[in-house]
């Protein structure tokens, strides 16, 4: 099946048509610019001019940084407080002419790397973590996905686990990677004392620079690197587009 993937960001807003079957975008890449203010309105606009600007018909699904709960976002960590409970897949559906499922964007990115990235024929428990901006978290077992965790707003010492261990903070605080390692791997004990699961991927930007931190990681732990990178969000959200449109499994 052909799916027009979309991943929506703080900053970008990207796309590309994705083959569901095999992982492969089968379009260029296309990025707009997040809108500002990034209100439910002005985003649903530049979606729209990004399908239009690919000329695709076809399927659209979205990978979207909050949670959402039956195509309603719940949480506004890191985006405009109005989207809290916007029917989001019912406001693009209308925007677009078409039924659009909107997903996680951690559960996207995840869902990438079990099908065509590091968790391919992996069988057991995955812990996927995206690290950027925030830490995205998605939890799969056996394949299948558990939807909606939000592993990086575990409190975590004296506050959130993303704002000590995320990327946005390793820059801020201009920590060495070294130093940030150590912290990522306390973050990692304490997610693994709570669910242990038989693979960790990390993903997102800091995925690329694996070496830099990986001697601090904790040995006695699976951990690997995503391989999807930067396309992980769009792929991801075009399988689960496959799911829900009731293409694929
Ligand atoms: C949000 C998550 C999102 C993650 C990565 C977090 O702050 O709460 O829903 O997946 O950032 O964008």
């Amino acid at each position: 099946m052909e799916i027009l993937g979309i991943d929506i960001g703080g900053t970008g807003i990207k796309g590309a048509v994705v083959n569901t079957k095999t992982g492969e975008t089968i379009t260029e890449r296309i990025r707009l610019l997040t809108p500002k203010p990034a209100t439910p309105e002005a985003v649903a606009d530049v979606v729209k001019g990004l399908v239009e600007k690919t000329g695709f018909n076809g399927p659209v699904a979205c990978g979207f940084p909050a949670r959402i709960t039956q195509g309603i976002v719940k949480t506004a960590a890191n985006i405009d407080k109005s989207w809290i409970d916007v029917p989001v897949e019912k406001l693009f559906s209308e925007k677009l002419g078409r039924e659009v499922p909107v997903v996680n964007d951690a559960d996207a990115a995840g869902l990438c790397e079990l099908k065509f990235g590091a968790a391919k024929d992996f069988k057991g428990q995955i812990l996927f973590l995206t690290i950027g901006t925030g830490i995205g978290s998605a939890l799969f077992s056996n394949g299948v996905m558990y939807q909606g965790s939000e592993l990086g707003h575990l409190k975590f010492k004296g506050d959130i686990a993303e704002h000590y261990c995320s990327a946005l903070v390793r820059e801020q605080e201009e920590l060495k990677w070294k130093v940030w390692g150590k912290r990522l791997a306390e973050y990692l004990n304490y997610v693994n004392f709570l669910f242990c699961p038989d693979l960790f991927i990390i993903g997102g930007g800091v995925s690329a620079k694996f070496e830099k931190y990986r001697e601090q990681l904790p040995k006695d732990l699976n951990i690997v690197p995503a391989k999807c990178l930067n396309h992980a969000g769009i792929i991801g959200a075009a399988a689960y587009g496959a799911i829900r449109l009731g293409e694929e499994s």
